[in-house]
């Protein structure tokens, strides 16, 4: 089937952090993206585009929308959606008083495809068409959300978590058990459809170093295979590792001595980390989620985005939402909290340019997506978003006043949330479409 989007097109070429970011931003005011079989065909001016498309392509038409590539969510706990906002504490009291005794309800499959399928309609209503996603300690609860992943046609890494001390009985594994797990969901999920799996030792102070080799063990075994973690989130918590853990210089240290950084690790936060474990991420390619919502929320700090992404050295880092603790699923609203954390640390100033880059082509490539999703751009999947800056009265008053993109993309990073998302599309189809969904 042959679809196009007309609207105008937003895209990058380049690193913004590494190059001028006007020289990255790709932008076609009046575009069409020409969509077959779930890939891009082509992309460019209108009136260019339109004589190229096959009889019968059905144009659909996005007056004064932005079209640009789904987002990307570096470091989401599916599990968490039904305590988003759960008040008072730092991470760990967080953790014990909340987060423990809501993902132990991820025991019955039937509690965990119901919010499997609540989460994925959310990400998609946010625009989200890519997350790195942590299920339970329970493989149904793997099941449940790759199986609506396959159903939607989205791309999804997510996996089990490991987690064998330190945390109740009744969601706790042993280094032994979760291996096994591990591996039948590797072999039921890795690859099937747009579907990685990535092996979860929760954190540090949750698995024992047995199981730490276990991951890393799993890791060897099969090719593509991602790996997520937390990491110097809270300073207690890094207190509580140093204690754990005290042959290790660092946090980051403890899963490097276990073999688990490398250019498909994604570390959540990395909000206390220092020079040498920078120069290690760089060195290996590993990611770090930058997740500002939740890093806002339960006080844990500020991410230094412009320090980690130093031309010299730069770190991967992507945008990660981290509900529960983050308070939105939208990256919208994670790019507004994030322009604050970096004025905050005055390092840098999150433009929009950087900003949308991160949220997609950079986070694509945090990933090692990025020759597949991220870009708008003939032979990418069609995974896009479609962007409304009238979709508040505020945002289309003050949209009124801009005068260039850049203006128009930092008023929707600003004021924008999910209700400017007009649509979602991933693999060519249309997943969401917010004026024919009853109000
Ligand atoms: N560290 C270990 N588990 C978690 C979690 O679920 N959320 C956050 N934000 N940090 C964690
Ligand atoms: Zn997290």
């Amino acid at each position: 089937m042959s679809t196009a989007l007309r609207g105008r097109i937003v895209g990058f070429r380049d690193d913004p952090f590494l190059a001028a970011p006007r020289d990255c931003l790709q932008h076609e005011p009046d575009g069409l993206v020409h969509i077959e079989n779930g890939l891009i065909v082509s992309v460019g001016p209108y009136a260019e585009i339109v004589p190229t498309l096959p009889a019968g392509t059905q144009i659909v038409c996005y007056p004064n929308a932005i079209i640009c590539a789904g987002f990307v969510d570096a470091h989401v706990h599916y599990p968490q959606l039904q305590m988003v906002g759960a008040p008072g504490e730092q991470l760990l009291g967080w953790l014990d008083r909340y987060v423990f005794p809501t993902e132990a309800q991820f025991a019955d499959p039937d509690h965990a495809r119901r919010v499997a399928r609540r989460f994925l309609r959310e990400l998609l209503r946010a625009g989200t068409t890519t997350a790195a996603v942590y299920c339970t300690v329970h493989p149904q609860s793997v099941d449940a959300f790759f199986a609506e992943s396959v159903r939607l046609g989205t791309r999804m890494i997510a996996g089990k978590v490991l987690m064998d001390r330190n945390v109740p009985d009744a969601i706790r594994d042993t280094a032994k058990t979760g291996h096994a797990e591990s591996l039948a969901l590797i072999r039921r999920w890795h690859g099937k459809a747009r579907q990685s799996y990535a092996v979860t030792p929760r954190f540090a102070p949750s698995c024992s170093p047995e199981q730490l080799a276990a991951a890393a063990d799993l890791l060897g075994q099969t090719d593509g295979l991602f790996l997520q973690t937390h990491l110097a989130e809270n300073q207690a918590e890094i207190a509580w590792v140093a204690r754990l853990f005290p042959e290790a210089r660092s946090y980051l240290d403890v899963y490097d001595r276990a073999g688990l950084v490398g250019a498909r690790s994604i570390f959540g936060h990395g909000i206390h980390l220092d020079e040498q474990d920078f120069c290690i991420c760089h060195r290996a390619g590993a990611a770090l989620a930058h997740c500002p919502t939740s890093n806002l929320f339960l006080g844990s700090g500020n991410f230094r985005l412009f320090e980690a992404r130093d031309p010299r050295r730069p770190v991967h880092v992507a945008l990660g939402s981290d509900v529960g603790a983050g308070t939105s699923l939208s990256s919208l609203v994670t790019l507004n909290e994030a322009y604050k954390v970096a004025q905050a640390v005055g390092a840098g100033t999150l433009d929009a340019i950087r900003g949308f880059w991160l949220a997609t082509l950079g986070g694509a490539r945090a990933l090692s997506l990025d020759d597949r999703i991220g870009r708008v751009a003939p032979g990418y999947e069609a995974d896009l978003v479609v962007l409304d800056p009238d979709s508040s009265p505020l945002l289309s008053f003050r949209t009124g006043f801009c005068d260039s993109v850049e203006e128009l993309l930092f008023a929707l990073m600003t004021l924008g949330d999910d209700r400017a998302i007009r649509a979602t599309y991933v693999n060519g189809r249309c997943v969401h479409d917010r004026d024919a969904e009853a109000p």
